[in-house]
């Protein structure tokens, strides 16, 4: 018997039946992935026992040499991976990576523009109930109604219009490349700061499956658990003349003491990254996308852009008269983990939404491959189609389940 499942049998037990849901589902989530076992050995080390407020050399706490060691080795890895000038690898999340660059650049009630939560933006990028929307004065872009793709010069006009001091760039359900030249160039025109939040797509980035948003923007924020295949947090890049700004908006802007096991295990993380089997697994995931979007598309879906150049598809359900909220639970019965999610313009509200969005790099990490792309894509279709046939469910259940097992969990002991 674990000391866990000895001192704690009940949280023992539902990190067990966890573990045993990761296993047996098929994860279509895109903002999900399976840490590498490295990973997890580095989160889950005595690291979690240091405080150490401040900065390599520049700590508030004694014996910090060797979180010194570590936090030097993960800022030094994301600058170099993605060829930045300075890299703050301590926002815990996402979220504490966007809140500190607002807090670097901007004054409270300051114009920014961002990309509509409805039209695959972030709620950190201005939503009227997040932190970001109450502290500053957003203004949106959307996407073209014909291609639904970013119309860049809709962006200008409103960056102009809106006089924003920043422009956010970069969304967590938008299925094509996004012209990071062009947003820089529309900075530049407008007079106004550019972030990028490559959240979703770092790890396309890293492996030069995606342009770089680095030459073109001052601040590149993401979350390292998603493409990046990282454990749970976020990180921050930037140039040069803004590294103490925005040093100084996350400690002690923003956050107290830095999880160093997390920023061991991003160490961990980002040089996983900068090899050459990541590149090719960056390469699949891709292909995946694309082989899944595809076989959706020949079997009548529609998808929201045409398609897909990255790791995700957005499918628009409106054709099957069939809600996002109903296609996640329909999904989920037969072992498919995906999320609603809504499609631009979508008539109906964040809580039920007409879409789904499927993602392939938990998948892939899996080691799935094309092959497997066209059966989930059968699946789906059969799943949603024949939704109140009992049978069908059970019998797409044990052909998920038959899928899923001959694929090694990732993180098997
Ligand atoms: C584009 C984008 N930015 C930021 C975040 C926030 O990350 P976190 O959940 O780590 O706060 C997400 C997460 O979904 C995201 O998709």
């Amino acid at each position: 018997m674990g000391e866990l499942e000895r001192v704690d049998p009940e949280v023992h037990s539902a990190i067990v039946a966890e573990e045993a849901r990761q296993r047996g589902v098929l994860e279509l989530i895109a903002s999900e992935n399976f840490a590498s076992r490295a990973v997890m050995e580095a989160a889950g080390t005595c690291l979690t026992n240091k405080y150490a407020e401040g900065y390599p050399g520049r700590r508030y706490y004694g014996g910090c040499e060797f979180i010194d060691l570590v936090e030097d080795l993960a800022r030094n890895r994301a600058r170099a991976l993605f060829r930045a000038d300075h890299a703050n690898v301590q926002p815990h999340s996402g979220t504490q990576a966007n809140m500190a660059v607002y807090f670097a650049c901007l004054k409270p009630g300051d114009a920014v523009l961002g990309m509509d939560l409805a039209h695959g933006g972030h709620l950190t990028h201005g939503s009227p109930v997040n932190i970001s929307g109450r502290y500053f004065r957003f203004f949106s872009y959307g996407v073209d109604p014909e291609t639904e793709q970013v119309d860049y010069d809709e962006v200008e006009r409103l960056a102009r219009a809106s006089g924003a001091r920043l422009i956010v760039a970069g969304a967590s359900a938008y299925p094509r490349i996004l012209d990071f030249e062009r947003f820089g160039r529309i900075a530049q025109a407008t007079g106004a700061l550019l972030m990028v939040d490559m959240a979703h797509i770092a790890g396309l980035v890293a492996a030069g499956e995606h342009p770089s948003p680095v030459p073109h923007a001052q601040f590149v924020t993401s979350t390292t658990h998603k493409t990046l295949r990282g454990p749970r947090g976020g990180f921050i890049l930037c140039r040069g003349d803004w590294a103490q700004e925005v040093d100084k908006a996350v400690f002690p802007g923003t956050q107290g003491g830095p999880l160093e096991h997390i920023i061991a295990a991003k160490a961990v993380a980002f040089k996983e990254a900068s090899t050459p089997e990541f590149v090719a697994y960056q390469r699949q995931v891709r292909a995946n996308a694309r082989a899944l979007a595809a076989a959706l598309t020949d079997l009548g879906l529609r998808l929201v852009a045409g398609g897909t150049d990255t790791h995700l598809v957005l499918v628009d359900l409106t054709p099957l008269g069939l809600a996002g909220r109903e296609a996640e639970e329909v999904l989920e019965r037969v072992g498919i983990t995906v999320n609603k999610n809504a499609i631009p313009f979508d008539r109906r509200g964040p809580t039920v939404t007409s879409g789904i969005r499927l993602g392939t790099p938990a998948a892939t990490t899996r080691g799935m491959k094309e092959p497997e792309m066209r059966l989930i894509a059968e699946f789906i279709y059969r799943a949603l189609a024949r939704r109140d046939d009992e049978g069908e469910l059970r019998r797409l259940r044990d052909q998920v389940r038959d899928l899923v097992a001959p694929f090694p969990w990732p993180q098997a002991g």
